[in-house]
């Protein structure tokens, strides 16, 4: 049976493109099925690509609602569309106890940096400013703590040679591109 999944995103999308991807053609093909994307930020570029991906979108605005509110809208939305994950791809938003409660072990984000080192924003830039020759691309389930949640997979990313930030991203971003989709493989097909 395929996975049925909701990306969640707030901005750029890059991680949700190369799953759609993967899914349309690629690895995750009879794997899983994004039923949807949602953001919580109407201007995230992230839902002009899903759209030209031809994946449903939904905007569910975050800002200016208390987290509780917000998060039982999104609940209250998902509920028919029966899911089996939702994975977390640049979605900037921590989510309460309600809502990880509501999907417990379901939710899947990927973080920038290894989880047991760095928690929070700004992965690359720790990793930058603090000089490391290599970094660890984490996918891991969401519990109710930040970036606390059980490991699924990790990959190393070797920063050697890298001189400024942009590098760095870039570097990190490539990896996190082929990554998130394979640990999301190895996930779905157990
Ligand atoms: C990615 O680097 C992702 O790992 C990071 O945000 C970026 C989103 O980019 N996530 C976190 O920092 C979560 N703590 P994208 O929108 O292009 O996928």
């Amino acid at each position: 049976m395929k996975k049925k999944i909701a990306i969640l995103l707030s901005g750029r999308g890059s991680n949700m493109e190369s799953i759609v991807r993967n899914v349309q053609n690629g690895i995750l093909k009879n794997i899983c099925e994004v039923a949807l994307v949602l953001s919580n930020k109407e201007d995230a570029y992230g839902l002009t690509i899903a759209n030209e991906f031809g994946v449903q979108t939904k905007v569910i605005i975050s800002k200016g609602k208390k987290r509780t509110e917000f998060e039982q809208e999104v609940i209250k939305f998902l509920k028919s569309y029966n899911l089996d994950y939702i994975v977390l791809a640049g979605f900037m938003r921590i989510l309460s106890p309600l809502f990880v409660r509501a999907y417990k072990n379901k939710i899947i984000n990927i973080h920038p940096a290894d989880t047991a080192q760095f928690q929070g924003v700004g992965g690359y830039e720790w990793a930058f400013k603090n000089k490391l020759e290599t970094t660890k691309i984490t996918v891991h389930y969401v519990d109710e703590g930040v970036d606390t949640g059980g490991i699924i997979a990790q990959k190393e990313v070797d920063l050697r040679g890298t001189d400024t930030l942009e590098e760095v991203e870039k570097l990190g971003l490539k990896v996190e591109h082929e990554f998130y989709s394979e640990a999301l493989l190895n996930l779905f097909k157990k």
